[in-house]
């Protein structure tokens, strides 16, 4: 399937945010691109860039300043105009934001919403509009959708919101979906339900996913593809076998050192990432993983000050690039 022509195509993305303090630069030199029926997970912790990438994907950062390239099915969308974007929007590209309850309008029922949306994307009718709210209600395996699209968003339960996302992001048949964190505050039970829910719509409908996640668990059951980010950056991207085959970057070792394991007991800790993410207001000229990195600590003074002073550059064979100047796998980077 990698021989489909990518649908969407992100190549040297830059966000940088003015504030008081001076810019943030919040995404830097990102490039990664998204095939029809294909799923992208972009992983990273806390702050590392996740919503910012996919918001400016979507064109929806006002204020900041976008640089680089983001094409989509052929047409440029850095710097195209918000009539454009507005079109495509919705139409084309949906998003499922992290938060629903942010973006559901408590005043409004569900089935309004829905077919608000449709009716602006499609210029179908009221009675048409509201058909389809209810079948998208029911694509999405809420009970009885007829009497549910009568109901405010405060009447659902998580589980349930989240279901109500998705049914809006997909009432207008997109190509792209971006999920960003739609499993956080749910069940574990429910969090399989969703996922599962997204993984069949795509394949009935080829739709091409960029699934935001911090777990990489997540990951490893719905990503074809994965970029794994770290203070803006990529640090690691590969299919996602041979991400979990062999990932060699020290953070992408460190996500999966404290992923839960089946051998583990039940009272063992969970091994976290010792420290916080980089300052993005300051950043270092070197790695920004250094003041946190197993591999520089344990390495000579020599190797040290390489990290510290030198950026690596993200290297290594097309397929399975890293940003380190001493990845885990031989012939993966320089
Ligand atoms: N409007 C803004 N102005 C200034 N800085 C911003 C703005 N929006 C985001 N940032 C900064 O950009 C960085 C990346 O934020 P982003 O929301 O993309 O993180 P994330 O990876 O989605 O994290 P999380 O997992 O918590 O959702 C953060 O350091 C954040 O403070
Ligand atoms: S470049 Fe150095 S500090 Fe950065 S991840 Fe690699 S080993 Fe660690
Ligand atoms: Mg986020």
């Amino acid at each position: 399937m990698t021989d489909t022509q990518p649908l969407l195509s992100v190549r040297d993305l830059t966000v940088t945010f003015p504030t008081k303090r001076g810019p943030v630069r919040a995404v830097d030199s990102l490039a990664f691109e998204v095939r029809p029926g294909r799923t992208l997970g972009i992983v990273g912790e806390s702050g590392s860039g996740k919503s910012v990438t996919s918001l400016a994907v979507m064109g929806l950062h006002s204020g900041a300043e976008v640089g680089g390239s983001i094409v989509f099915d052929g047409q440029e969308l850095v710097g195209l105009g918000e009539r454009a974007l507005n079109r495509l929007r919705g139409r084309r590209m949906a998003m499922i934001f992290q938060d629903p309850l942010s973006s559901l309008h408590p005043y409004y029922t569900v089935g309004e919403q829905i077919a608000e949306h449709h009716r602006v994307h499609f210029g179908s009718g009221r009675a048409v509009a509201r058909r389809r709210a209810v079948d998208a209600l029911a694509e999405v395996g809420i009970p009885e959708p007829e009497r549910r699209a009568g109901e405010y968003p405060h009447q659902f339960s998580g589980g349930m919101r989240q279901r109500v996302m998705i049914a809006m992001a997909l009432a207008c048949e997109p190509d792209l979906l971006i999920a960003d964190e739609p499993t956080t505050a749910l069940d574990v039970t429910v969090q399989a339900q969703i996922l599962e829910l997204i993984a069949r719509l795509q394949e009935e409908r080829g739709l091409a996913v960029i699934m935001i996640t911090h777990d990489l668990g997540v990951v490893a059951r719905v990503a074809h593809e994965v970029l794994v980010m770290y203070g803006g950056r990529a640090a690691e991207q590969a299919a996602v076998d041979d991400l979990f085959a062999r990932p060699s970057h020290p953070y992408t070792r460190g996500l999966l050192d404290s992923l839960p394991r089946l051998d583990d007991s039940d009272d063992e800790p969970l091994r976290a990432i010792p420290g916080s993410p980089p300052s993005l207001l300051t950043p270092s000229p070197g790695c920004a993983f250094a003041a946190r990195c197993a591999v520089a600590a344990a390495g000579s003074d020599e190797e040290r000050a390489r990290c510290e002073t030198e950026r690596p550059p993200l290297d290594g064979p097309a397929g399975h690039p890293v940003a380190c100047h001493f990845p885990a796998y031989e012939g993966i980077a320089s």
